[in-house]
């Protein structure tokens, strides 16, 4: 049988293009070259295999010309970036790697949304300026976050692992919006409530956003709920840009309508609104969350287990669209 060939997009750990390389002919990319749409299309002429990040865009114009691929394996949980329904009528398997960065991206949530509610990096500027003379009674007072009304906005994997941190570790009161509600029976343990999303708003002490990003959560947050928030609140985003209107943020950030904000997402990232930079207010760091060591070498390891079993007969551990796959 001849050997399948793969296009690796992006750099990623070594061992586990070496892995790939006893499978498959692998065209990786060690200086990390973010390609653009003319490129990729070129670089997966005659690939049957795909293992792309966040950065790759999958769409019908880069599957039609490439109608020899057939599988996609994401190295990353969210998967706005690969256009399902275009993978699905091709027949191409698309897949993600869920579970694996999970309880990774709800430590990253608290870390977010704490620097945020107790002023971390805003201090930290401020004593690295050599600002810091003297102690005072009002110096960098934020708000507490144990006790809190904890809100999250998307209930799946990632929100239940904040909803448990809130609940267990720091005394926190859980509520929740989200399409589908958490069956009793999980909602117990975790003392956790669901409510509508306008009372989300105006109750959450620290609201925290982990849905994934469509056209439907496109600015789910913008100006008009903002404007519901307390005036104490922080918001934390460690889901998508886009679910949020930076440009709306910025300004409510500006005004003190809300405390605080923790960024980790950026509507058209990696550029950031420059309002959003000049303020002190916003803890902003660079879509970061799932980056341990630990976390991002089990995520590209299932990546490749992915695309190793799509293309070599196997069963894919976590695909995206197994069910409405076409025929090819
Ligand atoms: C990171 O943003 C991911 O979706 O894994």
């Amino acid at each position: 049988m001849t050997r399948k060939s793969v296009l690796v997009a992006r750099a990623v750990f070594p061992d586990i293009v070496a892995r790939l390389r006893e499978h498959f002919d692998v065209d990786d990319n060690p200086a990390d070259v973010i390609y653009t749409k003319a490129q990729l299309i070129e670089r997966l002429r005659g690939k049957q295999g795909a293992f792309t990040t966040g950065s790759e865009r999958i769409d019908a114009e880069v599957l039609d010309a490439n109608p020899q691929l057939e599988a996609v394996c994401n190295m990353a949980v969210g998967y706005n970036n690969l256009d399902i329904e275009a993978c699905s009528a091709r027949g191409v398997l698309a897949t993600n790697t869920p579970e694996v960065l999970t309880e990774t991206t709800a430590d990253f949530s608290f870390a977010l949304m704490m620097a945020a509610a107790r002023r971390i990096a805003e201090s930290e500027h401020f004593l690295r300026r050599g600002e810091w003379t003297r102690w005072s009674y009002d110096m960098f007072t934020g708000s507490d976050v144990h006790g809190a009304t904890l809100g999250i906005l998307g209930m799946g994997r990632i929100g239940q692992a904040i909803a448990r941190r809130g609940a267990l570790g720091f005394g926190m009161k859980v509520i929740y919006h989200n399409r589908s509600r958490l069956a009793p029976e999980q909602e117990a343990p975790l003392g956790a409530r669901w409510v509508d999303k306008p009372t989300l708003l105006r109750e959450a002490d620290h609201l925290v956003l982990v849905l994934p990003y469509s056209a439907e959560s496109h600015h789910a947050i913008g100006a008009a709920e903002l404007a519901l928030m307390k005036s104490s609140a922080t918001l934390t985003n460690i889901a998508r840009g886009g679910i949020v209107d930076d440009a709306a943020l910025a300004a409510a950030l500006a005004e003190h309508r809300i405390a605080a904000a923790g960024l980790d997402v950026f509507e058209g990232e990696p550029s950031v609104h420059p309002a959003l930079l000049a303020l002190s207010n916003v803890v902003l760091t660079p879509h970061i969350a799932s980056a341990t060591v630990a976390t991002r070498h089990a995520m590209a390891s299932l990546a490749a287990d992915n695309l190793i079993a799509a293309l070599t007969g196997g069963v894919a551990p976590t695909p995206i669209n197994a069910a409405r796959l076409r025929p090819r």
